[in-house]
Protein backbone atom coordinates (compact mmCIF):
# COMPACT_ATOMS: atom_id res chain seq x y z
CA UNK A 1 0.00 0.00 0.00
CA UNK A 2 1.43 3.48 -1.05
CA UNK A 3 1.42 6.66 0.76
CA UNK A 4 0.85 9.23 -1.98
CA UNK A 5 0.19 12.92 -1.90
CA UNK A 6 -3.17 14.12 -2.73
CA UNK A 7 -1.43 16.44 -6.06
CA UNK A 8 0.40 13.47 -7.37
CA UNK A 9 -2.84 10.84 -6.91
CA UNK A 10 -5.14 13.47 -8.93
CA UNK A 11 -2.70 13.88 -11.67
CA UNK A 12 -1.47 10.39 -12.38
CA UNK A 13 -3.55 8.08 -10.11
CA UNK A 14 -5.34 5.23 -12.16
CA UNK A 15 -8.81 3.23 -11.26
CA UNK A 16 -7.90 0.45 -8.99
CA UNK A 17 -4.79 1.46 -7.62
CA UNK A 18 -4.58 0.77 -3.83
CA UNK A 19 -2.89 3.98 -1.88
CA UNK A 20 -2.78 5.37 1.88
CA UNK A 21 -3.54 9.20 1.72
CA UNK A 22 -3.29 11.60 5.15
CA UNK A 23 -4.54 15.67 5.24
CA UNK A 24 -7.02 17.50 6.80
CA UNK A 25 -10.67 17.80 6.46
CA UNK A 26 -11.80 20.23 4.22
CA UNK A 27 -15.27 19.41 3.93
CA UNK A 28 -18.18 16.53 4.63
CA UNK A 29 -21.33 15.73 3.39
CA UNK A 30 -23.60 12.91 4.60
CA UNK A 31 -25.94 11.15 2.75
CA UNK A 32 -27.55 8.34 3.11
CA UNK A 33 -25.53 5.05 3.57
CA UNK A 34 -22.47 7.21 2.74
CA UNK A 35 -20.72 10.40 2.92
CA UNK A 36 -18.11 12.41 1.24
CA UNK A 37 -15.30 14.31 2.12
CA UNK A 38 -12.82 16.26 1.29
CA UNK A 39 -8.57 15.95 2.13
CA UNK A 40 -6.42 18.41 1.64
CA UNK A 41 -3.18 17.66 2.25
CA UNK A 42 -0.94 21.12 0.96
CA UNK A 43 0.50 19.48 -2.29
CA UNK A 44 -2.49 20.94 -4.32
CA UNK A 45 -5.03 23.49 -4.84
CA UNK A 46 -7.60 20.70 -4.88
CA UNK A 47 -8.29 18.23 -2.01
CA UNK A 48 -9.09 14.61 -3.10
CA UNK A 49 -12.96 13.47 -2.49
CA UNK A 50 -13.05 10.56 -0.17
CA UNK A 51 -16.07 8.31 -0.39
CA UNK A 52 -16.92 6.62 2.94
CA UNK A 53 -19.62 3.59 2.71
CA UNK A 54 -21.32 2.58 5.61
CA UNK A 55 -19.57 -0.68 5.64
CA UNK A 56 -16.46 0.69 6.59
CA UNK A 57 -15.22 -0.18 10.32
CA UNK A 58 -16.08 1.91 12.61
CA UNK A 59 -18.53 4.15 10.07
CA UNK A 60 -20.65 5.87 12.39
CA UNK A 61 -17.99 6.50 15.40
CA UNK A 62 -15.58 7.82 12.52
CA UNK A 63 -18.55 10.14 10.69
CA UNK A 64 -18.51 12.38 14.20
CA UNK A 65 -15.33 12.82 14.47
CA UNK A 66 -14.27 13.58 10.51
CA UNK A 67 -14.56 17.44 10.50
CA UNK A 68 -13.51 20.90 8.76
CA UNK A 69 -9.55 20.62 10.22
CA UNK A 70 -9.67 17.38 11.85
CA UNK A 71 -6.38 15.42 10.64
CA UNK A 72 -6.87 11.89 9.10
CA UNK A 73 -5.41 9.12 7.22
CA UNK A 74 -7.70 6.90 4.63
CA UNK A 75 -6.52 3.88 3.12
CA UNK A 76 -8.26 3.06 0.28
CA UNK A 77 -9.10 2.14 -3.73
CA UNK A 78 -9.03 5.33 -6.78
CA UNK A 79 -11.90 4.69 -8.38
CA UNK A 80 -13.10 6.61 -11.31
CA UNK A 81 -15.62 9.86 -10.06
CA UNK A 82 -18.95 10.14 -10.94
CA UNK A 83 -18.80 13.51 -10.17
CA UNK A 84 -17.77 16.42 -12.13
CA UNK A 85 -15.00 18.26 -11.84
CA UNK A 86 -12.25 15.61 -10.80
CA UNK A 87 -11.82 12.22 -12.96
CA UNK A 88 -10.53 10.23 -9.51
CA UNK A 89 -11.61 9.68 -6.05
CA UNK A 90 -10.82 7.37 -3.24
CA UNK A 91 -13.41 4.70 -1.63
CA UNK A 92 -12.01 4.25 1.63
CA UNK A 93 -11.34 0.92 3.32
CA UNK A 94 -10.35 2.21 6.47
CA UNK A 95 -10.05 5.78 8.32
CA UNK A 96 -7.34 6.74 10.98
CA UNK A 97 -8.38 9.93 13.08
CA UNK A 98 -5.26 11.48 13.84
CA UNK A 99 -6.63 14.99 15.79
CA UNK A 100 -10.22 16.03 15.93
CA UNK A 101 -11.40 19.53 15.25
CA UNK A 102 -14.09 20.57 17.02
CA UNK A 103 -16.52 22.72 15.18
CA UNK A 104 -17.74 24.62 17.89
CA UNK A 105 -14.35 26.48 17.98
CA UNK A 106 -11.94 25.69 14.82
CA UNK A 107 -11.88 28.74 13.39
CA UNK A 108 -11.96 28.34 9.67
CA UNK A 109 -15.00 27.39 8.71
CA UNK A 110 -16.75 26.60 4.97
CA UNK A 111 -17.32 30.60 4.38
CA UNK A 112 -14.97 32.72 2.67
CA UNK A 113 -12.77 34.84 5.38
CA UNK A 114 -11.40 38.40 5.03
CA UNK A 115 -8.03 38.38 4.85
CA UNK A 116 -7.34 40.74 8.13
CA UNK A 117 -9.54 37.97 9.86
CA UNK A 118 -6.96 35.26 8.32
CA UNK A 119 -3.89 37.90 9.64
CA UNK A 120 -5.08 37.24 12.95
CA UNK A 121 -4.55 33.32 12.64
CA UNK A 122 -1.29 32.96 10.60
CA UNK A 123 -0.87 29.13 12.42
CA UNK A 124 -4.10 28.56 10.41
CA UNK A 125 -4.12 30.07 7.45
CA UNK A 126 -2.79 28.49 5.07
CA UNK A 127 -5.25 25.70 5.33
CA UNK A 128 -7.17 27.91 2.86
CA UNK A 129 -6.71 27.82 -0.72
CA UNK A 130 -5.68 31.16 -0.90
CA UNK A 131 -3.14 31.33 1.52
CA UNK A 132 -2.02 27.30 0.29
CA UNK A 133 -2.10 28.51 -3.21
CA UNK A 134 0.23 32.01 -2.40
CA UNK A 135 3.11 29.63 -0.31
CA UNK A 136 3.06 26.95 -3.32
CA UNK A 137 4.00 29.67 -5.02
CA UNK A 138 6.57 31.31 -3.03
CA UNK A 139 8.30 28.16 -2.89
CA UNK A 140 8.30 27.57 -6.73
CA UNK A 141 9.59 31.34 -6.75
CA UNK A 142 12.45 30.97 -4.28
CA UNK A 143 13.10 27.51 -7.00
CA UNK A 144 13.23 29.23 -9.63
CA UNK A 145 15.56 31.91 -8.51
CA UNK A 146 18.06 29.52 -7.28
CA UNK A 147 18.12 27.64 -10.39
CA UNK A 148 18.45 30.98 -12.73
CA UNK A 149 21.55 31.86 -10.51
CA UNK A 150 22.88 28.44 -10.78
CA UNK A 151 22.09 27.51 -14.16
CA UNK A 152 24.62 31.16 -14.51
CA UNK A 153 27.21 30.37 -12.35
CA UNK A 154 26.58 32.78 -9.56
CA UNK A 155 27.53 31.28 -6.40
CA UNK A 156 25.23 31.67 -3.20
CA UNK A 157 26.77 33.36 -0.72
CA UNK A 158 25.41 33.45 3.25
CA UNK A 159 25.97 37.07 4.39
CA UNK A 160 25.76 37.89 8.02
CA UNK A 161 22.14 38.71 9.73
CA UNK A 162 24.58 40.66 12.60
CA UNK A 163 26.48 43.97 11.53
CA UNK A 164 28.09 46.67 12.02
CA UNK A 165 27.27 48.51 9.23
CA UNK A 166 24.33 50.69 7.74
CA UNK A 167 24.01 49.57 3.73
CA UNK A 168 21.27 51.91 2.94
CA UNK A 169 22.33 55.07 5.68
CA UNK A 170 18.84 55.24 6.32
CA UNK A 171 19.15 54.82 9.96
CA UNK A 172 16.17 52.03 9.82
CA UNK A 173 17.68 49.34 11.87
CA UNK A 174 17.20 47.06 15.10
CA UNK A 175 19.95 47.17 17.32
CA UNK A 176 21.24 43.53 18.82
CA UNK A 177 21.84 43.58 21.86
CA UNK A 178 22.58 40.44 25.32
CA UNK A 179 21.69 43.31 27.89
CA UNK A 180 18.05 43.91 29.22
CA UNK A 181 17.13 47.24 28.15
CA UNK A 182 16.59 48.17 31.48
CA UNK A 183 20.18 47.12 32.57
CA UNK A 184 22.09 48.62 29.29
CA UNK A 185 25.71 48.96 30.59
CA UNK A 186 26.22 52.84 30.65
CA UNK A 187 29.89 55.24 31.46
CA UNK A 188 30.46 57.60 33.90
CA UNK A 189 28.37 60.09 31.29
CA UNK A 190 25.81 58.35 31.28
CA UNK A 191 25.85 57.04 28.08
CA UNK A 192 25.57 53.47 26.89
CA UNK A 193 28.71 51.49 27.02
CA UNK A 194 28.43 49.47 24.26
CA UNK A 195 32.33 48.21 25.10
CA UNK A 196 30.45 45.62 27.30
CA UNK A 197 28.38 44.71 25.27
CA UNK A 198 28.43 41.31 23.21
CA UNK A 199 30.21 42.47 20.15
CA UNK A 200 31.55 45.58 22.07
CA UNK A 201 30.85 47.70 19.40
CA UNK A 202 26.97 48.35 17.96
CA UNK A 203 25.05 46.03 16.29
CA UNK A 204 22.27 45.74 14.34
CA UNK A 205 20.39 43.41 12.53
CA UNK A 206 20.87 43.56 8.45
CA UNK A 207 19.16 45.90 6.35
CA UNK A 208 21.03 44.08 2.79
CA UNK A 209 23.44 41.66 2.16
CA UNK A 210 25.21 43.95 -0.36
CA UNK A 211 28.46 45.12 1.49
CA UNK A 212 29.28 41.57 2.04
CA UNK A 213 28.07 40.57 -1.13
CA UNK A 214 30.25 43.05 -2.91
CA UNK A 215 33.58 41.87 -1.26
CA UNK A 216 32.58 37.94 -2.50
CA UNK A 217 31.72 39.66 -6.04
CA UNK A 218 35.35 40.47 -5.75
CA UNK A 219 36.76 36.99 -5.44
CA UNK A 220 33.85 35.03 -7.65
CA UNK A 221 32.65 37.49 -10.12
CA UNK A 222 29.08 36.56 -10.26
CA UNK A 223 27.52 35.87 -6.87
CA UNK A 224 23.76 36.36 -4.75
CA UNK A 225 22.38 36.14 -1.47
CA UNK A 226 19.33 35.27 -0.60
CA UNK A 227 17.82 35.68 2.83
CA UNK A 228 15.85 37.81 5.72
CA UNK A 229 16.61 41.59 6.05
CA UNK A 230 15.29 44.22 8.52
CA UNK A 231 13.99 47.35 8.61
CA UNK A 232 12.64 49.18 11.50
CA UNK A 233 10.67 51.26 9.12
CA UNK A 234 7.44 52.90 10.57
CA UNK A 235 5.40 52.52 7.53
CA UNK A 236 2.34 50.75 7.73
CA UNK A 237 1.77 50.30 4.12
CA UNK A 238 0.52 47.47 1.63
CA UNK A 239 4.34 46.79 0.29
CA UNK A 240 6.62 47.24 3.37
CA UNK A 241 7.65 44.83 6.06
CA UNK A 242 9.85 44.41 9.17
CA UNK A 243 10.95 41.30 7.94
CA UNK A 244 11.44 40.60 4.30
CA UNK A 245 14.00 38.21 2.24
CA UNK A 246 15.92 40.27 -0.33
CA UNK A 247 17.63 38.61 -3.32
CA UNK A 248 20.96 40.64 -4.00
CA UNK A 249 22.97 39.51 -6.96
CA UNK A 250 26.30 41.01 -7.32
CA UNK A 251 28.37 41.11 -10.78
CA UNK A 252 32.09 41.83 -11.03
CA UNK A 253 33.13 43.59 -14.22
CA UNK A 254 29.59 44.63 -14.76
CA UNK A 255 28.13 48.09 -15.23
CA UNK A 256 24.92 49.41 -14.94
CA UNK A 257 23.87 48.63 -18.35
CA UNK A 258 24.35 45.05 -17.41
CA UNK A 259 22.43 45.29 -14.30
CA UNK A 260 19.50 46.04 -16.48
CA UNK A 261 19.73 43.03 -18.32
CA UNK A 262 20.08 40.49 -15.60
CA UNK A 263 17.21 42.30 -13.39
CA UNK A 264 14.77 42.11 -16.88
CA UNK A 265 15.83 38.14 -17.88
CA UNK A 266 15.72 37.20 -14.20
CA UNK A 267 12.04 38.44 -13.57
CA UNK A 268 10.37 36.50 -17.03
CA UNK A 269 12.58 33.53 -15.79
CA UNK A 270 10.67 33.81 -12.56
CA UNK A 271 7.22 34.51 -13.80
CA UNK A 272 8.12 31.64 -16.62
CA UNK A 273 8.98 28.94 -13.84
CA UNK A 274 5.80 29.94 -11.99
CA UNK A 275 3.29 30.06 -14.87
CA UNK A 276 4.52 26.57 -16.30
CA UNK A 277 4.84 24.64 -12.42
CA UNK A 278 2.03 26.43 -10.51
CA UNK A 279 -0.29 26.52 -13.62
CA UNK A 280 -3.23 25.86 -11.49
CA UNK A 281 -2.31 28.33 -8.69
CA UNK A 282 -2.01 31.07 -11.19
CA UNK A 283 -5.62 30.13 -12.33
CA UNK A 284 -7.12 30.24 -9.25
CA UNK A 285 -5.36 33.53 -9.06
CA UNK A 286 -6.48 35.11 -12.16
CA UNK A 287 -9.79 33.53 -11.56
CA UNK A 288 -10.20 35.31 -7.34
CA UNK A 289 -7.50 37.84 -6.57
CA UNK A 290 -6.60 39.99 -9.84
CA UNK A 291 -8.74 38.87 -13.09
CA UNK A 292 -5.77 40.37 -15.60
CA UNK A 293 -3.41 38.87 -13.93
CA UNK A 294 -2.69 36.29 -16.66
CA UNK A 295 -2.61 39.33 -19.10
CA UNK A 296 0.08 40.88 -17.12
CA UNK A 297 2.21 37.88 -17.25
CA UNK A 298 1.82 37.48 -20.87
CA UNK A 299 2.82 41.19 -21.33
CA UNK A 300 5.92 40.86 -18.85
CA UNK A 301 7.25 38.30 -20.93
CA UNK A 302 6.27 39.19 -24.21
CA UNK A 303 7.59 42.86 -23.88
CA UNK A 304 10.83 44.87 -23.16
CA UNK A 305 10.94 46.55 -19.95
CA UNK A 306 10.82 50.34 -20.67
CA UNK A 307 13.81 52.33 -19.80
CA UNK A 308 14.36 55.78 -18.90
CA UNK A 309 16.37 58.07 -17.21
CA UNK A 310 14.99 59.46 -13.99
CA UNK A 311 15.64 63.20 -15.56
CA UNK A 312 13.39 61.91 -18.45
CA UNK A 313 10.77 60.31 -16.08
CA UNK A 314 10.20 63.35 -13.86
CA UNK A 315 9.42 65.27 -17.15
CA UNK A 316 6.60 62.82 -17.94
CA UNK A 317 5.29 63.30 -14.90
CA UNK A 318 5.67 66.85 -14.67
CA UNK A 319 3.24 66.46 -17.98
CA UNK A 320 0.76 64.88 -15.90
CA UNK A 321 1.58 66.67 -12.51
CA UNK A 322 -2.64 67.24 -12.16
CA UNK A 323 -3.07 63.83 -11.37
CA UNK A 324 -0.62 63.71 -8.49
CA UNK A 325 -1.11 64.55 -4.68
CA UNK A 326 2.94 64.82 -4.22
CA UNK A 327 4.62 67.91 -6.46
CA UNK A 328 7.17 66.22 -9.05
CA UNK A 329 10.48 68.14 -9.21
CA UNK A 330 14.10 67.40 -10.04
CA UNK A 331 15.33 65.95 -7.24
CA UNK A 332 12.50 64.25 -5.41
CA UNK A 333 12.25 60.63 -4.63
CA UNK A 334 9.53 59.29 -6.42
CA UNK A 335 6.85 58.50 -5.00
CA UNK A 336 4.34 55.53 -4.75
CA UNK A 337 1.32 57.76 -7.14
CA UNK A 338 4.73 58.65 -9.23
CA UNK A 339 5.37 54.72 -9.74
CA UNK A 340 2.40 53.23 -10.17
CA UNK A 341 1.72 55.89 -13.07
CA UNK A 342 4.89 55.04 -15.32
CA UNK A 343 4.29 51.45 -14.90
CA UNK A 344 0.39 51.57 -14.98
CA UNK A 345 -0.66 54.28 -17.08
CA UNK A 346 2.10 55.46 -19.05
CA UNK A 347 3.91 52.10 -20.24
CA UNK A 348 1.63 49.73 -18.65
CA UNK A 349 5.01 47.17 -18.33
CA UNK A 350 8.11 46.82 -15.95
CA UNK A 351 9.65 50.63 -16.57
CA UNK A 352 13.69 50.49 -15.38
CA UNK A 353 14.33 54.36 -13.90
CA UNK A 354 18.03 55.47 -14.21
CA UNK A 355 20.42 57.84 -12.65
CA UNK A 356 18.56 59.33 -9.87
CA UNK A 357 19.76 62.40 -8.13
CA UNK A 358 22.43 61.67 -5.97
CA UNK A 359 21.31 63.32 -3.01
CA UNK A 360 18.01 60.70 -2.64
CA UNK A 361 20.14 57.98 -2.81
CA UNK A 362 23.21 55.56 -0.87
CA UNK A 363 26.53 56.40 -1.23
CA UNK A 364 28.09 53.33 -2.45
CA UNK A 365 26.31 54.31 -5.59
CA UNK A 366 28.93 54.88 -8.78
CA UNK A 367 28.65 59.01 -9.14
CA UNK A 368 27.88 60.09 -12.68
CA UNK A 369 29.87 62.34 -14.91
CA UNK A 370 28.69 65.75 -14.16
CA UNK A 371 27.73 64.97 -10.39
CA UNK A 372 24.22 65.78 -10.37
CA UNK A 373 23.24 61.65 -10.47
CA UNK A 374 24.56 58.27 -9.70
CA UNK A 375 24.38 55.24 -11.80
CA UNK A 376 21.29 53.77 -10.22
CA UNK A 377 18.48 51.63 -11.25
CA UNK A 378 14.85 51.15 -10.13
CA UNK A 379 12.54 48.63 -11.06
CA UNK A 380 8.98 49.15 -11.17
CA UNK A 381 6.51 46.92 -11.60
CA UNK A 382 2.63 47.70 -12.60
CA UNK A 383 0.16 47.10 -9.28
CA UNK A 384 3.82 46.87 -7.18
CA UNK A 385 5.74 50.03 -7.65
CA UNK A 386 9.27 49.34 -6.68
CA UNK A 387 10.26 46.05 -6.83
CA UNK A 388 13.86 46.27 -7.26
CA UNK A 389 16.83 48.54 -6.07
CA UNK A 390 20.15 48.32 -7.43
CA UNK A 391 23.58 50.39 -8.73
CA UNK A 392 26.80 50.00 -10.32
CA UNK A 393 28.66 50.72 -7.49
CA UNK A 394 31.30 53.01 -6.81
CA UNK A 395 34.33 51.50 -7.63
CA UNK A 396 36.95 54.21 -7.44
CA UNK A 397 38.72 54.92 -4.16
CA UNK A 398 39.08 58.31 -3.80
CA UNK A 399 35.67 58.97 -5.09
CA UNK A 400 33.92 56.94 -2.39
CA UNK A 401 35.97 58.67 0.45
CA UNK A 402 34.97 61.83 -1.09
CA UNK A 403 30.83 60.91 -1.07
CA UNK A 404 30.93 58.98 2.70
CA UNK A 405 32.74 62.14 3.82
CA UNK A 406 29.93 63.96 1.91
CA UNK A 407 27.23 62.00 2.98
CA UNK A 408 28.44 62.23 7.14
CA UNK A 409 28.40 58.97 7.07
CA UNK A 410 30.11 56.61 9.96
CA UNK A 411 33.17 56.04 8.31
CA UNK A 412 35.11 53.60 11.17
CA UNK A 413 32.54 50.48 10.33
CA UNK A 414 33.48 50.52 6.08
CA UNK A 415 37.09 50.29 6.75
CA UNK A 416 37.08 46.79 5.34
CA UNK A 417 34.68 47.66 2.35
CA UNK A 418 37.25 50.75 1.20
CA UNK A 419 39.67 47.96 0.96
CA UNK A 420 37.90 46.37 -1.29
CA UNK A 421 38.92 49.64 -3.22
CA UNK A 422 42.61 49.62 -2.74
CA UNK A 423 43.06 46.11 -4.13
CA UNK A 424 42.40 44.88 -7.16
CA UNK A 425 38.89 46.82 -7.28
CA UNK A 426 36.74 47.01 -10.72
CA UNK A 427 33.70 48.13 -12.06
CA UNK A 428 30.74 46.33 -10.27
CA UNK A 429 27.41 46.31 -9.93
CA UNK A 430 24.05 44.42 -8.62
CA UNK A 431 20.52 45.03 -7.26
CA UNK A 432 18.11 43.94 -4.48
CA UNK A 433 14.66 41.93 -5.33
CA UNK A 434 12.50 42.26 -2.71
CA UNK A 435 10.98 38.96 -2.73
CA UNK A 436 7.20 39.39 -0.66
CA UNK A 437 7.37 41.92 -3.54
CA UNK A 438 8.22 39.37 -6.02
CA UNK A 439 5.48 37.31 -4.69
CA UNK A 440 2.57 40.20 -4.44
CA UNK A 441 3.48 40.79 -8.33
CA UNK A 442 2.81 37.01 -9.21
CA UNK A 443 0.14 36.49 -7.45
CA UNK A 444 -1.61 39.60 -7.54
CA UNK A 445 -1.88 40.04 -3.63
CA UNK A 446 -2.86 43.17 -2.40
CA UNK A 447 -1.17 43.07 1.26
CA UNK A 448 2.41 42.05 1.74
CA UNK A 449 1.54 40.69 4.55
CA UNK A 450 -0.83 37.74 2.90
CA UNK A 451 2.36 36.34 1.25
CA UNK A 452 4.40 35.94 3.70
CA UNK A 453 3.67 32.88 6.19
CA UNK A 454 4.16 35.02 9.72
CA UNK A 455 4.49 38.92 9.01
CA UNK A 456 6.41 41.32 11.21
CA UNK A 457 4.99 44.70 11.16
CA UNK A 458 5.05 47.67 13.40
CA UNK A 459 2.85 46.36 16.49
CA UNK A 460 3.20 42.87 15.28
CA UNK A 461 5.76 40.16 16.16
CA UNK A 462 3.15 37.36 16.94
CA UNK A 463 3.59 33.63 16.07
O1 LIG B 1 16.01 49.57 -2.73
P1 LIG B 1 16.58 48.83 -1.56
O2 LIG B 1 16.61 49.50 -0.26
O3 LIG B 1 18.03 48.37 -2.03
C1 LIG B 1 18.95 47.74 -1.27
O4 LIG B 1 18.79 47.31 -0.15
C2 LIG B 1 20.25 47.48 -2.01
N1 LIG B 1 21.30 47.23 -1.03
C3 LIG B 1 20.06 46.33 -2.95
C4 LIG B 1 21.28 46.02 -3.76
O5 LIG B 1 21.65 46.79 -4.61
N2 LIG B 1 21.94 44.92 -3.50
O6 LIG B 1 15.78 47.46 -1.38
C5 LIG B 1 15.71 46.51 -2.43
C6 LIG B 1 14.30 45.99 -2.59
C7 LIG B 1 13.25 47.05 -2.90
O7 LIG B 1 13.22 47.34 -4.27
C8 LIG B 1 11.98 46.36 -2.43
O8 LIG B 1 11.51 45.44 -3.40
C9 LIG B 1 12.47 45.58 -1.23
O9 LIG B 1 13.86 45.41 -1.36
N3 LIG B 1 12.16 46.25 0.03
C10 LIG B 1 11.18 45.89 0.88
N4 LIG B 1 10.28 44.90 0.82
C11 LIG B 1 9.41 44.77 1.84
N5 LIG B 1 9.41 45.57 2.93
C12 LIG B 1 10.30 46.57 3.05
N6 LIG B 1 10.31 47.34 4.14
C13 LIG B 1 11.24 46.77 1.98
N7 LIG B 1 12.25 47.65 1.78
C14 LIG B 1 12.79 47.31 0.59
MG1 LIG C 1 15.00 51.31 -3.11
Amino acid sequence: MEFRRVADILKNGQPEEAVVVKGWVRTKRELKGFAFTEVNDGSSLAGLQVVLDSDIPDYEANLKQINTGASIEVTGTLVASQGKGQKIELKADTVIIYGEADPETYPLQKKRHSFEFLREISHLRSRTNTLGAVFRVRNACATAIHQFFQEKGFLWIHTPIITASDCEGAGELFTVTNFNLDKLPQDKEGKIDYSQDFFGKPAYLTVSGQLQVEAMAMAFQNVYTFGPTFRAENSNTSRHLAEFWMIEPEMAFCDLEGDQNLAEEFLKYIFQYVLDNCPEDIEFFNKWINKSLLETANNIMSNEFERVTYTKAVELLEKASKKFEFPVEWGIDLQSEHERYLAEELFKKPVIVTNYPKGIKAFYMRLDEGEKTVSAMDVLAPGIGEIIGGSQREERLDILERRIQEMNIEADSLWWYLDLRRYGSVPHAGFGLGFERLVQFITGMANIRDVIPFPRTPDNADF
